[in-house]
């Protein structure tokens, strides 16, 4: 049985990074928390617990003196502001493209435009991502929204670093429709757009596919949905210890992709215990 592993299966450059900052503040032996999981990957939460990295849900939460590190998809300005007056050291592990997008709803409000963000309101980055604004800011989702919205002189478009450039197109297409002046930020990052692509590609090829990450990561779940579509034969696990003997009955190919927040000794030990599996059948 012949094991193909997409391409950028894993960790996003995002996610590698607030994970690397996390373990090196966990080294660092100080009282340590994250606001809210550090990533998606249920795994790397509990490392970082065992050596002493909490999850917490509020900067009050946190004693004066302790470190917080703030997630990949970043917080609302109010939060960080309240970090540093509770004297809490701050370890910024937002992605540099959701800061980038915070800069620009910042700097496009002084400017005197209005927001508008392409992307799901609800999301913790989005949030984070209108806070940032000092004027009125809309979050929509397709251009129909936009049509809902009240008179706006200059409006300054970001997009949710997640979203696909066809909804940022559709809410471009309904601004510049309105009239007005229009200016835009193109804040997508390609990282979903890239996996996503592969897996269908993948999937395509083999004839069982596995993708790995946090049954809690909606990107890994999109990507089992994806590749679901195209082929019945995918499963979707967290770990090797999920894995499942029958699911390779007559399989000559089989594709393995993880999400964005699934790291790569996950990854191996997946494709290890696959691979086990082939031998066993063989011998
Ligand atoms: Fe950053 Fe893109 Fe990952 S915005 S957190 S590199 S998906």
């Amino acid at each position: 049985m012949e094991v193909i592993l997409a391409k950028h299966a894993g960790f996003c450059f995002g996610v590698k990074r607030a994970t690397q900052l996390a373990f090196e503040a966990a080294d660092v032996g100080r009282e340590t928390y994250t606001l809210g999981p550090i990533i998606h990957s249920p795994q790397v939460v509990q490392r970082l617990e065992e050596m002493g990295v909490i999850p917490v849900e509020n900067v009050s939460e946190v004693e004066s003196g302790g470190t917080i590190i703030i997630r990949s998809h970043g917080v609302a300005a109010e939060e960080l502001e309240a970090a540093v007056r509770a004297n809490l050291e701050v370890v910024d592990a937002t992605c540099p493209f959701v800061k980038k997008a915070q800069e620009h709803v910042a700097t496009l409000s002084k400017e005197g435009y209005d927001i508008v963000v392409v992307g799901d309101a609800v999301h913790p980055e989005v949030q984070g991502i209108v806070s940032y604004a000092a004027r009125r800011v809309y979050v929509v989702s397709s251009g129909k929204d936009v049509e809902r919205l009240p008179r706006m002189s200059k409006i300054g478009i970001v997009a949710q670093t997640t979203q696909s450039f066809e909804h940022l197109q559709d809410v471009v297409t309904a601004c510049l429709a309105r009239g007005g002046e229009t200016r835009v930020y193109n804040t997508i990052c390609d990282a979903t757009a890239v996996r996503q692509d592969e897996a269908k590609k993948l999937a395509g090829a083999v004839d069982c596919m596995v993708v790995i990450g946090g049954f809690n990561s909606a990107n890994t779940k999109r990507l089992a949905q994806i590749c679901r579509e195209l082929l019945p034969r995918t499963h979707h696990v967290e770990t090797a210890c999920q894995i499942d003997a029958q699911w390779f009955e007559g399989v000559k190919k089989v594709g393995v992709t993880a999400g964005a927040s699934t790291p790569k000794w996950i990854i191996d030990e997946v494709i290890n215990r696959i691979s086990a599996i082939d031998k066993d059948k063989i011998s």
